[in-house]
């Protein structure tokens, strides 16, 4: 069975963490190397943890990381020390095991404590500040849920359809989101404009969704509309078994 070229296939879990660290490092370099600096946009949820683990296990010379500046691609509202924020996922994962070599002032988390309308346009116009309009990062960091959601762009919700803003507060009525609440989110046009998009697929559970979401109609899932000149998949094996060729 032929793998699409943007389609990475990796073993296992820890695999795929090593081989989206390899990537990461990669694409930081270049962008040091072109720019100064690398601006990342996270994501949350387990997935992104583990590579996030790999990272810190690696240590603080294995990239560049005083040019690196941290962003999220979406957030829960709550507070940054709630079991359920994106970033204190991040801080403990990542940001404490590399306090001595990130610097605070590169680490620009959306503030999910804020009203969200007012966290949103914060957030957006910090990004415009810091990286222009359109604010290109050099990598986005995804994640794919069950519903074939991405970033907190759900199924039904109106984010999913924002064109004319970056980054938005967005309603969400979902069992997978548990419910309905309010997600910070990047939108379809801010995530698309990154110079390389990375969705991190891992886990049985993400199979028949993955095998949509990689030949359905883009407009079937949010997940789908994100397009980019560079967008590749890294997937583990259980994640990708059944996509058919
Ligand atoms: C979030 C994420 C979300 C996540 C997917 C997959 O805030 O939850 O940004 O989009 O990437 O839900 O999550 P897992 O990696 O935990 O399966």
């Amino acid at each position: 069975m032929s793998v699409p070229a943007h389609v990475r296939v990796f073993a296992d879990a820890d695999a795929l963490a090593n081989g989206a660290a390899d990537e990461l490092t990669a694409i930081a370099a270049a962008a040091i190397g072109a720019r100064g600096a690398c601006h990342v946009a996270l994501s949350g949820g387990s997935t992104p943890k583990r590579l996030f683990q790999v990272l810190a296990g690696r240590g603080p010379a294995a990239l560049p990381w005083d040019r690196v500046h941290l962003w999220w691609g979406d957030e829960r509202t709550v507070a940054p020390d709630h079991p359920d924020s994106n970033y204190g996922m991040t801080k403990a994962a990542l940001l404490d095991p590399l306090t001595s070599v990130i610097a605070p002032a590169h680490v620009h988390r959306l503030r999910g404590e804020d009203d969200p309308v007012t966290a949103a346009a914060d957030y957006a116009r910090a990004l415009v500040a810091e990286l222009g309009e359109p604010p290109v990062f050099d990598l986005v960091l995804l994640g794919l849920g069950p519903d074939g959601h991405t970033a907190s762009l759900f199924p039904g919700s109106p984010g999913v359809s924002v064109e004319d803003r970056w980054v938005v507060a967005n309603p969400v009525d979902s069992p997978v989101a548990h419910g309905k609440t309010v997600r910070l989110t990047l939108t379809v046009p801010a995530i698309g404009a990154a110079r390389h998009i990375r969705f991190l697929v891992a886990g049985a559970d993400k199979a028949a969704m993955l095998a949509q979401v990689l030949t359905a109609p883009r407009d079937r899932f949010p997940a789908g509309r994100i397009v980019g000149v560079d967008v590749a998949w890294l997937v583990d094996a259980a994640a990708y078994r059944e996509v058919t060729p």
